[in-house]
């Protein structure tokens, strides 16, 4: 089977994990890196052992070896890369946030469509199968309807005010912050699980740490590097939020976020009650799946291939008992996404449960909506989702 060719642009944190995921399916060849700098391309190609760096984006997306473009820049990139990879016909498969706000999402959703490419969104939760299982169990009418959606996304590692990077900046991270950051993947969770739309979103909006400390570089996320003589920068973007929410079917929700909260990791929960049945997904336990009854006893269904449906399998990797992860997930999505590079990117081979452009410039509307609804003084706010044109 000819390899196909992989380039990835913006060597940090989870590009590590775009690599891994990337390798282990096979069938794909890691041809390049571009970082900010040639030196900087050059440390991580070598610490990855891939054997092209480039220090120019644009130089990796002309390179004829490539014909899938990753996309882990920090947000304020999310956009010019993209379109320069779409402009030169490569499928891509760009981290979330697609954008740093709904009218870049909405360009780069039709660009999308416009070059006839693959065109992906790393919504990574959708890999873990038990969130498939859910997802089949709701469609198939199992719960019956869904009356309420809810759960949070709570993490720690910027409850030391000195974690400053790109993420703070609004310039580079976007005006905001745990929504754009972690909300976003709550909404999507919420949104494919459930099968249903959020029409209304009422939002309030705290900075619990309104200033933090910069060692002046430009850190990568998650480090707290940096020497003594730190500078002050005020932060306007949220670290705390909850959200009201209304489905298009009249189903309520809630969800809180927030990345300054002692003792949670990365704390995602996700809850949908029906008629029949409630189902909770949390993602530090995600090897079982919590089902509801009102009048027979509750029960856990353990991830394994025995007890999931059929449509899950794809998804699963072991046996029951022995865990399955984060990273394993992370692989599910990626094999679902060069499933769709190999055709070609057409619209009707797209595997179900992957996230594309559309879903990301929704993404984009959804936080929108909310930063709207918060500064009109936590007043309920409908999503504006313009539909694409083809
Ligand atoms: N799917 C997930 O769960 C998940 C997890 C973490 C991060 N992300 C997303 O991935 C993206 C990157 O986040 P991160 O945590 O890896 O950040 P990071 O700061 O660790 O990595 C970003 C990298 O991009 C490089 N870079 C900066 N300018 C560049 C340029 N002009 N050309 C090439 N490279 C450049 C930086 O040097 C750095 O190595 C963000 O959009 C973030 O939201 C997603």
């Amino acid at each position: 089977m000819k390899k196909i060719g992989m380039g990835l642009i913006g060597p940090g944190f989870v590009a590590a994990h775009h690599i891994d995921a990337v390798r282990r399916l096979g069938d794909v060849d890691i041809v390049a890196v571009a970082g900010s700098s040639q030196a900087s391309a050059e440390k991580k190609a070598h610490e990855y052992k891939i054997d092209r760096s480039y220090g120019d984006y644009k130089a990796l997306i002309a390179d004829p070896d490539i014909q899938v473009i990753h996309n882990t820049t920090p947000n304020h990139l999310h956009l010019p890369v993209t379109m320069a990879a779409l402009a030169a016909g490569k499928h891509v498969i760009s981290d979330k946030p697609l954008a740093l706000n709904a009218n870049e999402g909405r360009q780069l959703r039709d660009a999308a469509i416009a070059a006839k490419v693959a065109h992906v969104v790393t919504f990574n939760y959708r890999g873990n199968p038990l969130v498939q299982q859910a997802r089949g169990m709701i469609a198939r009418g199992e719960t019956g309807d869904l009356s309420f959606v809810h759960g949070y996304y709570l993490q720690d590692w910027m409850t030391d005010p000195n974690v400053y990077s790109w993420r703070s900046d609004p310039a580079k991270g976007g005006t905001t912050s745990a929504l754009g950051d972690i909300g976003s993947h709550w909404c999507d969770l919420a949104e494919h699980v459930s099968g249903l739309k959020i029409a209304y979103v009422l939002a309030d909006l705290t900075t619990v740490i309104p200033v933090r400390y910069s060692s002046g570089t430009s850190a990568e996320a998650f480090s707290t590097k940096g020497g003594s003589d730190r500078q002050p920068v005020e932060v306007h973007a949220e670290d705390l939020a909850s959200v009201l929410l209304r489905f298009e079917n009249g189903a309520k929700g809630s969800f809180s976020v927030g990345q300054v909260l002692p003792g949670h990791k990365n704390d995602l929960q996700l809850e949908v009650n029906g008629r029949t049945l409630s189902l909770k997904w949390r993602q530090e336990e995600q090897n079982e799946l919590w089902i509801g009854r009102h009048n027979q006893p509750n029960s856990i269904m353990a991830k394994d291939p025995s007890l999931v449906s059929k449509d899950v399998l794809p998804y699963v990797h072991l046996p029951g008992g022995h865990q399955e992860s984060w990273a394993d997930a992370f692989r599910n999505i990626m094999s679902d996404a060069y499933q769709w590079v190999r055709e070609g990117g057409k619209p009707e081979a797209r595997p179900a449960a992957l996230a594309t452009f559309e879903d990301g410039y929704r993404s984009t509307c959804l936080v929108e909506a909310m930063l709207k609804s918060h500064a009109a003084g936590g007043a309920w706010q409908n999503v504006q989702h313009s539909p694409s044109n083809s």
